[in-house]
């Protein structure tokens, strides 16, 4: 069978370079024009990975990351569930600026294909969803994230279905089962755009240290 094109079915998956992208979202928050969007489209990432997530994470008052949380729609679904202790980590400082009061704890410009200046074991878990996708953020990120996640803490992830492999997240993936630094519980693929034919896979994997 033929592997599905999804690069060019929206403009953002067209850029290389962070500062493109950055640049990109600093407009597409204007107007608040990313949140409509995301509405025309029917974009259930948030939903779908806060669904799958609450299944693994009883504790209601674990520390949690949102690491690339946008406009904050991943919170605001958090929230839905009695998750309050939830920061925020975006490049874009526009749209971290549009995120509504009441829904994260700290919010802070981030690039996370750096490394972070966040301690090791921090957080309970991370959600990171839609920011795993065309030049955005790579796979070497989630060394950081299991650098700064507890024992036994948890990693939600989406991961566009057109850079699963280009990109090397089948490998990445892999490596970290294989080094025994996390076990995935869960790993599907979810709708996350499908009215715009793309779709994503869904993982949520526990920290070992
Ligand atoms: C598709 S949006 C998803 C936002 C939010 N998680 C959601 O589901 O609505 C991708 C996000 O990744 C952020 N992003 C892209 N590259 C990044 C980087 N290198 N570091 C941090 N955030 C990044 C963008 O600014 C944008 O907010």
């Amino acid at each position: 069978m033929s592997q599905k094109k999804v690069e060019n079915k929206i403009p953002i998956y067209k850029l290389k370079t962070t500062e493109e992208v950055m640049r990109y979202y600093d407009e597409w928050g204007e107007k608040n024009k990313y949140d409509q969007d995301m509405v025309a489209w029917n974009y259930t990432g948030p939903k779908e990975t806060v669904n799958a997530f609450i299944k693994h994470a009883h504790n209601k008052k674990i520390k949690i990351l949102d690491a690339g949380c946008g406009t904050g729609l991943v919170g605001i679904e958090l929230k839905k569930y009695d998750y309050l202790d939830v920061d925020g980590f975006d490049l874009s400082k526009k749209l971290l600026n549009l995120v509504p009061q009441g829904y994260y704890q700290n919010l802070d410009r981030v690039d996370l294909n750096k490394p972070l200046k966040t301690g090791d074991n921090y957080y309970d878990a991370i959600l990171c969803v839609g920011t795993f996708t065309f030049g955005h953020v790579k796979p070497h990120a989630l060394n950081e994230f299991i650098r700064i996640t507890k024992n036994k803490g948890l990693i939600c992830f989406t991961i566009n279905e057109g850079i699963y492999k280009e990109y090397g997240f089948d490998k990445k993936i892999k490596e970290l089962s294989d080094n025994k630094q996390w076990e995935i519980k869960k790993f599907f693929k979810s709708d996350y755009i499908a009215s715009k034919d793309v779709n994503a896979w869904l993982g949520i994997a526990e920290v070992i240290k």
